[in-house]
């Protein structure tokens, strides 16, 4: 190997193997974007059935991307090949060099995870949540070897969009920040380094301001909420309003979110506004379930 090569390498993130646990929209996303640059990956659930949807959503995603000239069919195959659907967590992990974790937004569901994990996983496995809004400390606190414990933080559609957080917690090692965030770059990401946790992150927060004024332009009756979407998108140019991606982020998301945020603060501020949990109690959880604020045939 080339002097240069050594260098690269041992720069890496050294990972081989990844598992991915939860097969929801992030799980199976952050899975076939790990498969995609070359990892053998494991995407785990409890029950075959995520597993199956996951799959077939997967497929078809994939074939339009083949159909579109943006990945080849060679490529897709061998991200196939290196794909593995089990609900064999502990064994995956066992097997895993980094775990990323993208189970329902719930401390305590995330805190027996990983505290398995601690036990099934070698010293060396990065142990990393997706969560959005949880810190890690909090999931270190059940792992004996928390240095290798931080947040990589996907946005959804985790196959589309650059940017991956890496939020280490004060226990966090040098080397899990290193690797971890040379795992994100593998993956082809844009890392963004957090030099302390904050619930929320760095996006997310950008993210609130933005939902927490439309909210209440909406609340307030200042505008109807389609109305607040068209002016983000032609005023400001993002590529979606705040109440269209609710729609795509999933209303029990932002709900579980701004609850887990609550848990973490105190602040009633930080509480799902109330159009938020109607839609919520209505079951209106966006895309997913054809409705949300808008309808979807
Ligand atoms: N999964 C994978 N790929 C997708 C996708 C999805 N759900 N939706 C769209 N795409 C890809 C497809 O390749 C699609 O092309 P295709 O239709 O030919 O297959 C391409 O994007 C373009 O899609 P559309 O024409 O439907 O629409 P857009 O041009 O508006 O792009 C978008 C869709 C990429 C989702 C874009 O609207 C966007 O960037 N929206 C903002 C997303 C965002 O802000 N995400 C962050 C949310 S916050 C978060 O995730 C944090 C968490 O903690 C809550």
């Amino acid at each position: 190997q080339s002097l240069q090569g050594q260098a690269q390498a041992d720069g890496g993130s050294g990972v081989e193997t990844a598992t991915v646990i939860g097969a929801g929209t992030m799980g199976s996303q952050i899975a076939a974007v790990a498969a995609l640059a070359g990892f053998h990956t494991y995407l785990v659930d409890i029950a075959e059935e995520p597993l199956a949807q996951a799959v077939d959503q997967l497929r078809s995603r994939f074939d339009r991307d083949v159909e579109k000239g943006r990945r080849t069919r060679e490529d897709v195959e061998a991200a196939w090949e290196r794909l593995i659907t089990t609900t064999d967590r502990d064994a995956a992990a066992a097997a895993s060099d980094i775990v990323v974790e993208a189970a329902v937004e719930d401390l305590d569901v995330k805190r027996r995870i990983f505290a398995e994990l601690d036990s099934v996983c070698s010293p060396d496995t990065i142990l990393a949540t997706n969560s959005s809004n949880i810190v890690p400390s909090r999931l270190a606190e059940v792992v004996e070897h928390g240095g290798r414990m931080c947040n990589l933080h996907f946005f959804n559609p985790a196959l589309v969009m650059e940017c991956v957080e890496l939020v280490p917690h004060h226990g966090t090692s040098e080397e899990t920040r290193r690797r971890a965030g040379a795992f994100a770059e593998e993956l082809g990401k844009t890392l963004v380094t957090l030099k302390q946790e904050i619930p929320g992150f760095v996006a997310n927060r950008l993210l609130n301001a933005i939902r927490r004024e439309a909210l209440s332009l909406y609340d307030q009756g200042v505008a109807d909420f389609p109305d607040i979407d068209a002016a983000a998108r032609t005023a400001l140019r993002h590529p979606m309003g705040p109440f269209e991606l609710m729609d795509l982020v999933g209303i029990d998301v932002v709900y579980l979110i701004r609850q887990a945020e609550h848990a973490q603060t105190g602040d009633p501020e930080d509480l799902p506004d109330p159009a938020i949990a109607e839609l919520y109690e209505a079951g209106r959880l966006g895309r997913k379930t054809g409705r949300g604020w808008y309808s979807y045939a």
